[in-house]
């Protein structure tokens, strides 16, 4: 059977981190109530002129062809999933087709939020599964530092910038991708967003009062969190159960690193022990669509993950969205 695998990761996180106690001397909060609450030490914030959302996903994308063994001429699509792009237009994955030369690589960006990484695995598999492709760069890559409200205590504390990439080759073994699982709900959306620059133009009557700037980030918390700690465990049951499987059988979930709250909750609801759990959000906070590759990336390069395993990526986010993947590794 035709399936697509993961054949190289990679991951790139600024070198600038910026700790609870740094944020309690910016905004009203401390580092008891964010951990408590989140889970969350500390974040890498971009801090370069050059340290963009391109620049971060190029390096991820680069350390994912090392571990695949793969030359960038090789790749026939480029999946880039951000909500935190340098470029309205040209499109991120363009931007990363030229600095990594991959010249014969068709490229577009996918935005779900947080979920973008695992809508960008899902085009990817069937792209390579209808036989249309057969090697794919798929990057989550975020610069949300841009996108906060610094003086906001709400969301200042939960986000951080970086970038994760995975190559997805065809695969003719029982190894891959077993199935995924998505959806979007529209009419929760404004639990999350993020405005664009309003209507400004001639023909409208009055424009004055309209801001010059993009709006901040902003975010109903308890909502968000109320759908995450629902979804999951929703999505868990359903893509084991099509797949003959039990939430037992996985090894590990790689989950969207939002709150570590979120993920006890996920676990407690599943009856699993927590260790099945990787998490890097203390270091990292949360990175959106970067969030999974990064945790993943880390998974194949400590080792954490074992070959003949199964294990199941799920994230959740702005849209509302929401995916969920099953590998067999
Ligand atoms: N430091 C100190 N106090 C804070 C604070 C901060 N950074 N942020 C909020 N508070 C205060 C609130 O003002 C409130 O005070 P009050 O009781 O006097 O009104 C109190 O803490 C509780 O706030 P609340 O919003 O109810 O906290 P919470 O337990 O829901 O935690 C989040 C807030 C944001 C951490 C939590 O809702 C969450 O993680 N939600 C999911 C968000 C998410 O994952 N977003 C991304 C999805 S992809």
């Amino acid at each position: 059977m035709l399936r697509s695998n993961i054949i190289g990761t990679g991951s790139y996180l600024p070198a600038h981190t910026l700790s609870n106690h740094e944020l309690s001397k910016l905004v009203d909060t401390n580092n008891d109530w964010i951990v408590e609450r989140t889970g969350i030490c500390s974040r890498h914030i971009a801090t370069e002129e050059t340290e963009t959302t391109v620049f971060m996903g190029t390096k991820a994308a680069q350390n994912a062809l090392e571990m695949a063994g793969l030359t960038a001429d090789k790749l026939d699509l480029i999946l880039v999933a951000t909500f935190t792009p340098d470029y309205i237009m040209p499109n991120t994955a363009c931007q990363i087709q030229a600095a990594i030369h991959a010249t014969n690589a068709f490229c577009f960006d996918i935005n779900a939020a947080c979920s973008g990484f695992l809508y960008a695995l899902q085009t990817a598999d069937a792209y390579i599964r209808s036989g249309i492709y057969h090697s794919i760069l798929v990057v989550g890559t975020e610069t949300i530092s841009r996108t906060i409200d610094w003086q906001d205590r709400s969301t200042c504390i939960l986000f951080g910038d970086g970038a994760g990439a995975a190559i997805l080759s065809a695969s003719h073994t029982e190894k891959g991708f077993l199935g995924f699982l998505s959806g979007s709900d529209g009419s929760g959306g404004m639990a999350l967003q993020l405005k664009n620059r309003p209507i400004k133009n001639p023909c409208r009557p009055t424009t004055k009062d309209l801001p010059d700037s993009f709006p901040y980030l902003s975010m109903n918390g308890q909502e968000v969190f109320q759908f995450a700690v629902r979804k999951i465990p929703e999505m868990v049951k359903s893509i084991t159960g099509q797949n003959q499987l039990s939430p037992e059988d996985i090894s590990h979930y790689l989950l969207h690193q939002a709150n570590l709250r979120i993920i006890k909750s996920v676990a407690k609801r599943l009856s699993l022990p927590e260790e099945r759990f990787p998490v890097n959000l203390s270091e990292c906070g949360n990175t959106s669509a970067a969030s999974i590759p990064i945790l993943l990336d880390k998974c194949y390069r400590n080792s954490i993950i074992q070959l003949g395993s199964y294990i199941l990526l799920s994230g959740f986010g702005g849209g509302l969205t929401w995916g969920s993947a099953l590998l067999k590794l």
